[in-house]
């Protein structure tokens, strides 16, 4: 038995249609992955069960779908216009550009020897647009880089039309784009991405304590939905590592790279940051955008002030903030390495499976005719899978692609928790072997009773 590489799954999601090079039909573009027939479910899903988890499955926590292009001025008194960007060196020999942390002194060059590089200056990650007709500076605006920022400026927003009391959070799901200068490793660095952030606003006092609450939380939903403790492990930042907006900072690091050396297998997967009330005073009328040299910014633009009114105290405070940021792509890419696994089987033969939890996984059921040239047996299938999908509980696909061994191997190969198959006996007793993923063993269950027996199994 044999468990993932990156480029073990890169493979698996070509062949299986998870992801594909962003078009790749004109020979592609760096940093951009598009996500296929499978890739589109799995992230759904992820979404779905993250959104479930944080905002259906408490009673603290509203959602939030803010626009990406935002006026300019969120992104100058954020901090990012000003720095959000990463040191950068050229090589005068081979002309390739690289972010300083990520290139090794005496890295050879191939336009050869080592590389000639260049003293670091930053560049901003932030794409730039122009809103309207006319291409000017009045008139750029960014896309952004979080969705954080689409939160706060909305704080006050949600917090008037919802009657919330502290605490309390807000949850949105939402493209973001950084100008990456070295995108790579499929998707865990890319410039496209999905974020699945919270800010979480809390008394001042108590944020320490819903740090770590929000830490165990999410640990906990990684855990819930099959990440293996061995691959996923906590890491507080420390000193210069910290944002310049963060009191702390813990990330959830996975095991993304298991082939390397030990000490460098792991990379974040989600951040889970204290921002303390760093955002909202940035975003408040005559608030203060403060940097980490001391320098700051006074906000002159905003119309109104961002605070909360504390009853018990009878006076206007600005609120903590926890927040836990993830990403949904690394997500995804997480719960696809943690579910690959190459397995021999009795006889010499083998075959790769996704251990994926069924929800997660792209599609539930799979209903299969045993021969595909007999009219009745593919008229039973496609009338069963018809049956399971109208339940709107369970995606179900009809599979004709091949002889049951390859149905059952594709099957497995994109996670797939069940498949039915309908046979000659089907047509004349009315039951269909249900096949286990995992365990390879066959039921033979009556038609009439199988919606409820998958449902009983995939809740
Ligand atoms: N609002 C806080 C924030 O954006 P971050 O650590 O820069 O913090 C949060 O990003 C998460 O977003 C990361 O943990 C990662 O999962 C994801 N992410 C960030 N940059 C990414 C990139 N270039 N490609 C894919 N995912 C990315």
């Amino acid at each position: 038995m044999a468990g993932a590489t990156m480029d073990k799954v890169v493979s698996l999601c070509k062949r299986r249609g998870f992801l594909f090079q962003g078009s790749e039909l004109y020979g592609g573009l760096q940093g951009t992955w598009d996500y296929g027939p499978m890739g589109v479910e799995l992230k759904n899903n992820v979404k779905r069960a993250w959104w479930r988890a944080n905002v259906y499955e408490r009673d603290d926590v509203e959602g939030l779908d803010a626009a990406i292009l935002m006026n300019k001025l969120v992104l100058r008194y954020s901090g990012h216009e000003a720095t959000f960007s990463d040191p950068l060196v050229d090589c005068r020999k081979c002309k390739k550009r690289f972010r300083v942390d990520q290139i090794e002194p005496n890295e050879k060059c191939p336009a050869g020897g080592t590389h000639d590089l260049t003293e670091p200056r930053p560049f901003n990650l932030m794409f730039k647009t122009t809103v309207g007709p006319i291409e000017n500076d009045e008139n750029i605006a960014y896309l952004r880089p979080e969705t954080a920022q689409g939160i706060f400026v909305n704080f006050k927003n949600v917090l008037d039309s919802t009657n919330r009391k502290l605490p309390f959070g807000i949850a949105q799901i939402g493209k973001s784009y950084r100008n990456e200068i070295t995108p790579k490793n499929f998707i865990f660095r890319v410039r496209e991405f999905e974020q699945m952030e919270i800010e979480y606003f809390v008394m001042p006092g108590t944020d320490e304590e819903w740090h770590r609450r929000w830490i165990e939380e999410r640990v906990a939903w990684y855990h819930q939905y099959g990440i293996r403790s061995e691959n996923l492990k906590q890491y507080p930042q420390t000193g210069d590592e910290l944002s310049h907006y963060s009191k702390a900072t813990t990330d959830l690091l996975y095991r993304f790279f298991p082939e390397r050396e030990e000490g460098k297998q792991f990379d974040e997967v989600e951040g889970i940051a204290n921002r303390t009330d760093y955002d909202l005073i940035c975003h408040t009328k005559g608030g203060r955008t403060t940097f980490k040299d001391g320098s700051f910014l006074v906000n002159e633009h905003a119309v109104l002030k961002q605070t909360y009114f504390d009853q018990a105290t009878n006076q206007h405070l600005t609120p903590y903030v926890i927040e836990p940021s993830g990403g949904v792509d690394r997500i995804a890419l997480a719960f696809l390495m943690d579910a690959y696994e190459e397995q021999k089987l009795e006889g010499g033969k083998e075959r790769t499976v996704l251990h994926l939890h069924p929800d997660l996984a792209p599609v539930k059921v799979a209903v299969i005719p045993l021969a595909r040239n007999k009219p009745d047996m593919v008229e039973m299938a496609k009338r069963i899978k018809k049956t399971l999908q109208l339940t709107g509980r369970m995606r179900s696909l009809f599979d004709d692609s091949g002889n049951i061994g390859k149905c059952y191997a594709r099957q497995d190969e994109i996670g797939t928790p069940f498949c039915v198959t309908v046979d000659h006996q089907s047509l004349e007793d009315h039951q269909v072997t249900v096949r286990h993923r995992d365990t390879m063993l066959q039921d033979r269950i009556a038609v009439d009773s199988l919606q409820g027996y998958l449902e009983e199994r995939l809740r």
